[in-house]
């Protein structure tokens, strides 16, 4: 594996399942791979799981690890090609990718959606020069438009859980105070819609998401009927994507909130979101703490498939 942003990016999905219980049921049997390799991890935005499941997955595998966050200490970086640089930001990222691709063997990349320009969040500018300038195998810590590797653990964490052989699987947009980026919920539907299960989405009016990562689920706008019969409550916030509103908060509509009375519409369905989750929000107390939340096991897995990953890039080193 030389790259991973995007479902395609990881094979089929029975056989990175196959690993994914290899690597959990043995998590040091390849511990040798790593072996005077380093993988850099680079933040442009925060982070608690990605950096730490990510950090752990490596030193599973023997590797050294640099972990950098643009925002603390590092120069700031200019990353529009053909501008004068006459303003606050000292290096480009044209030279500053190769640098850091001296340093190390493998890169992991986070950098969110900024909402300046549809355009370059949907063009994934920073990720794609990474890949483009850097030489080295390159991972999506969550870009502008996918969190793959979360969508990867999501997947495992299903394949755990589900009590059916084609569970019914439910992403509901839910209330935040603060706009959003399309990233989960569209990596989230990207690798749904590779499985044979029954994946249905719901959300207000207006908060549809692109096409191309809806493609052919359902979109119930019913909310009941969304959640009627689903093994799987899946929540997630996310901000509008179609033009002219792009970026935006419509609403903060709190009647979407998971709680109790909407999860006993389901098939006593298990809970899950990424994290960080704002309670009493996007979910009541209720339901976070009750006995079908799962969204502990579901972080935990982040190392799983952080692990798969780099196994599968040090493989090709
Ligand atoms: N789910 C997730 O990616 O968590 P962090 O933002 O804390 O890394």
């Amino acid at each position: 594996m030389k790259k991973f942003t995007c479902v395609q990016d990881a094979g089929p999905l029975d056989i990175a399942l196959a690993m994914a219980a290899e690597v959990k049921a043995n998590p040091f049997a390849d511990s040798h791979l790593g072996k005077n390799k380093t993988l850099l991890m680079i933040f442009f935005d925060s982070s608690l799981r990605t950096r730490l499941s990510t950090q752990k997955a490596a030193m599973n595998l023997g590797m050294n690890v640099i972990v950098l966050d643009i925002n603390q200490g590092a120069w700031k970086l200019e990353t529009e090609k053909g501008v004068i640089m006459d303003g606050d930001k000292s290096e480009h990222i044209l030279e500053a990718i190769p640098v850091m691709a001296s340093y190390c063997n493998i890169i992991g990349v986070r950098s969110f959606a900024r909402f300046e320009s549809k355009a370059n969040d949907y063009n994934e500018v920073i990720l794609s020069q990474f890949i483009k300038y850097s030489g080295k195998p390159v991972f999506s810590m969550e870009a502008a438009t996918r969190h793959p590797l979360q969508s990867f653990a999501d997947l495992i964490t299903i394949e755990e859980y589900k009590t059916v052989a084609r569970p019914k699987v439910l992403l509901t947009w839910a209330p935040h105070p603060k706009a959003l980026p399309q990233a989960v919920p569209n990596s989230f539907a990207e690798w749904m819609n590779e499985t044979d299960y029954e994946f249905v989405i719901t959300h207000p009016k207006g908060y549809e998401l692109s096409p191309d990562f809806v493609k052919n689920a359902k979109v119930e706008y019913d909310i009941e009927a969304a959640y009627k019969g689903a093994d799987f409550v899946y929540a997630k916030n996310w901000s509008v994507f179609s033009d002219p509103n792009y970026g935006q908060i419509l609403n903060i509509d709190r009647s979407w909130m998971v709680d109790s009375r909407k999860m006993q519409l389901t098939n006593n369905a298990k809970f899950m979101h990424c994290l960080p989750v704002r309670r009493n929000m996007i979910v009541s107390d209720e339901v976070i703490d009750g006995p079908d939340s799962i969204v502990v096991q579901e972080a935990a897995n982040r190392v799983v498939s952080a692990q798969v990953v780099l196994r599968e890039m040090l493989k090709t080193l």
